[in-house]
């Protein structure tokens, strides 16, 4: 089979790197990838909006799998374009990806399947907010409705914070006019994150190791909020009775509202759960695969990925096999490498060294994202460069293994946590 990835990040090196060990991929090409991608598919300069280019890219070479990694092109209707044109697509679509899209659409899909989340108000008038907001008790959350690059949402302990954060997104746009159009005002949730997410066709799932992600750019949860810094699988927290709950609780209840609303969903949902005193609540779903979770996720899976992936476009996950869904059930870690500079605006074009040597060790893999080669070198060229990922027997040897790892990396400016797993493992310390 020939197979199109699109997209660039640390995520789409890891389906490229997991793709690559199917016996049935002939030919594998990423649209329009990194330096670690180029290493197991040929990378294709079209950048994931360029629909046009891209649908012509898969009649020329006879795509037979488009494997859509970034929300972007979901949220705008590329899955749509191409099974227009009969192209086989793993991603939702341009409806049913309105539940990352549209915070709105997601809040009230929520309500409608009974689904547990934090109680909102939603408003198209920034005078309306700020009436809301004077009714609330603090801390509250208030979200830009439509995608924001991660950074329309703001935790409000007050309300002058709430105030400001209703100003940015509505009065100055900061994130756009579609997506200030609407905000959600809602509750702030207590307790522990947890990524739960499952390939999931019209009637059936197939979960992921469940991962904690680290969003906080430096050690404790300090400093702004980033895409991910960290990230650690299986979570010992989720339990299988945790686990079966939040299927039973939230997974099928929207699956099942979006079936019987006529957007039926396929591909990944992701749910970005709390962990509260009273049970699981949904934060916010996602419609693609998470980055970092994806990396530890993809890298412990000893099955073969596209056999899943064709069983959720062909909707026949009803059958699919167990013994075809396995995981290594040992731990696995991995740290977000920055460049100088992120979440800001982050330092290019620098120098990494240090990438042979970390290869060679074992249950280690190092995954790309914001890299580029430049003749016989390997560049910064985004703000989370590299995840470097490591597996061992717990928590605390995958962690000690991963942090060995990154002693081997060097670029100047290079900045990362030093405390991915920590809690958890010391918690649990023989998880
Ligand atoms: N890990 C956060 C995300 O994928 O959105």
């Amino acid at each position: 089979m020939n197979i199109l990835v699109i997209g660039k990040g640390g995520r789409e090196h890891a389906l490229v790197w997991k793709l690559a060990q199917s016996p049935r991929v002939t030919k594998l090409y990423c649209a329009p990838g990194n330096a670690g991608t180029s290493q197991e598919a040929e990378n294709i300069p079209i950048e994931p909006q360029q629909t046009q280019e891209l649908i012509e890219f898969c009649q020329k070479k006879k795509i037979d799998l488009v494997v859509i990694g970034p929300e972007d092109p979901l949220v705008a209707g590329l899955a749509d374009e191409m099974r227009a044109r009969n192209i086989r697509v793993f991603g939702p679509s341009k409806r049913a990806a309105c539940l990352e899209g549209s915070k709105v659409f997601s809040k009230e899909l929520m309500h409608r399947a009974n689904v547990p989340t934090s109680e909102y108000g939603v408003f198209e008038h920034p005078d309306h907010a700020r009436k809301y907001i004077d009714s609330r008790d603090y801390p509250v959350v208030v979200k830009a409705d439509g995608l924001a690059a991660g950074k329309g949402v703001f935790v409000c302990s007050s309300l002058v914070d709430a105030y400001q954060a209703v100003d940015r997104i509505m009065t100055k746009e900061e994130f756009g006019p579609v997506a200030g159009r609407k905000v959600v005002i809602e509750r702030r949730l207590d307790g522990q994150e947890l990524s739960c997410i499952a390939l999931v066709s019209k009637r059936n799932l197939l979960l992921l190791p469940p991962a904690q992600d680290h969003k906080k750019v430096f050690d404790n949860d300090q400093g702004p909020n980033t895409g991910g810094m960290g990230v650690y699988c299986p979570a010992p927290i989720a339990t299988a009775h945790l686990q079966a709950q939040i299927v039973d609780k939230i997974l099928v209840p929207v699956m099942h509202t979006m079936k019987i609303t006529e957007c039926p969903f396929q591909g990944v949902l992701y749910a970005g759960l709390m962990l509260t005193n009273t049970g699981p609540k949904v934060l916010e779903f996602n419609v693609r695969f998470g980055d970092p979770e994806t990396q530890p996720q993809l890298f412990s899976l000893q099955s073969d990925l596209l056999d899943a992936l064709e069983a959720v476009v062909d909707d026949t996950l009803d059958e699919f096999p167990e013994e075809k869904w396995q995981f290594d059930p040992r731990s696995a870690v991995s740290v977000v490498l920055c460049s100088e500079g992120y979440p800001g605006k982050p330092k290019i074009g620098l120098p990494i060294e240090g990438l042979e040597e970390v290869n060679r060790l074992p249950d280690v893999k190092v995954f790309h994202s914001g890299t580029i080669q430049s003749d016989n070198q390997i560049l910064t060229n985004g703000g989370r460069v590299l995840s470097v990922t490591a597996k061992g027997d717990t928590l605390s040897a995958a962690r000690e293994r991963v942090y060995e790892a990154i002693k081997y990396i060097r670029f100047p400016g290079m900045h990362y946590r030093t405390d991915i797993g920590l809690k958890a493992a010391g918690q649990n310390p023989s998880s």
